[in-house]
């Protein structure tokens, strides 16, 4: 998979290359790039801001910069996905994250101040598919560490990333439920005992037992998740 990044923060990104991303990185299953949007600004402030049409607080990204650094980025591609973090966007989910870790190419566009002019959605748009998503239903100052999280949470689930792929079927998320409790040694520890259930060697009780766990859990803390 092929991943690019467009920032005015393009040293944020450096951490790309410790943790789990970075091992994709090595393993070859991942390239990233990471473009400075102000590289394509012409003025000697290098701006890339400018008021709202129509009034009201903030700036607003300018169309130009965005235009000519992802037409740089994608060429006369089809098959690139342009996604845009932004808390107007579709909630991600372990879903979304699945569906994209099985692109070729993703091109993340981080924006900041209030947003960027939405024309260079609705032109990429008419080239390319464009998904905004949002990381969660709170304001950040930008793109940036949402995008992170989506290019975390969406490259640990490219075939060949995780060690044990059934450590990725039993998480939270993936069959809907949040994940059951887990122990290891020691089984006594400052006087909390790890559950006998899971000391009893009996699979099918352990298997049961996490389930219930996996319900109760969604049900205190998730019930949204729960089929009606
Ligand atoms: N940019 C600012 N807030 C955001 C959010 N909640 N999700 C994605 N991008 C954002």
């Amino acid at each position: 998979m092929r991943i690019d990044i467009v920032s005015i923060f393009p040293e944020f990104f450096s951490v790309l290359d410790v943790s789990l991303v970075g091992k994709a990185r090595q393993k070859g299953l991942v390239s990233t790039s990471v473009t400075d949007l102000r590289d394509f600004t012409y003025d000697v402030h290098r701006t890339v801001d400018d008021s709202p049409y129509g009034g009201g607080a903030g700036m607003v990204m300018k169309p130009e910069p965005w235009g000519e650094a992802i037409d740089s980025i994608i060429g006369d591609e089809t098959s690139a996905v342009l996604v845009v973090p932004s808390p107007a966007g579709e909630p991600f989910t372990q879903a979304i994250a699945r569906e994209l870790a099985a692109e070729e190419h993703l091109v993340f566009a981080c924006g900041r101040y209030e947003g960027i002019d939405q024309r260079v959605m609705d032109h990429f748009g008419s080239r390319i598919r464009v998904r905004p998503l949002s990381l969660g239903d709170y304001v950040l100052n930008g793109g940036e560490v949402a995008t992170m999280a989506f290019i975390e949470a969406i490259t640990r689930l490219i075939p060949g990333m995780v060690g044990n792929p059934e450590s990725l079927v039993e998480e939270s998320h993936e069959d809907g439920l949040l994940e059951y409790p887990s122990y290891t040694k020691p089984q006594l520890w400052r006087e909390l005992e790890v559950p006998e259930v899971l000391r009893s060697g009996n699979h099918a009780a352990i298997a049961a037992w996490r389930r219930e766990q996996q319900i109760e859990r969604t049900k205190a803390i998730r019930p949204d998740l729960l089929p009606e």
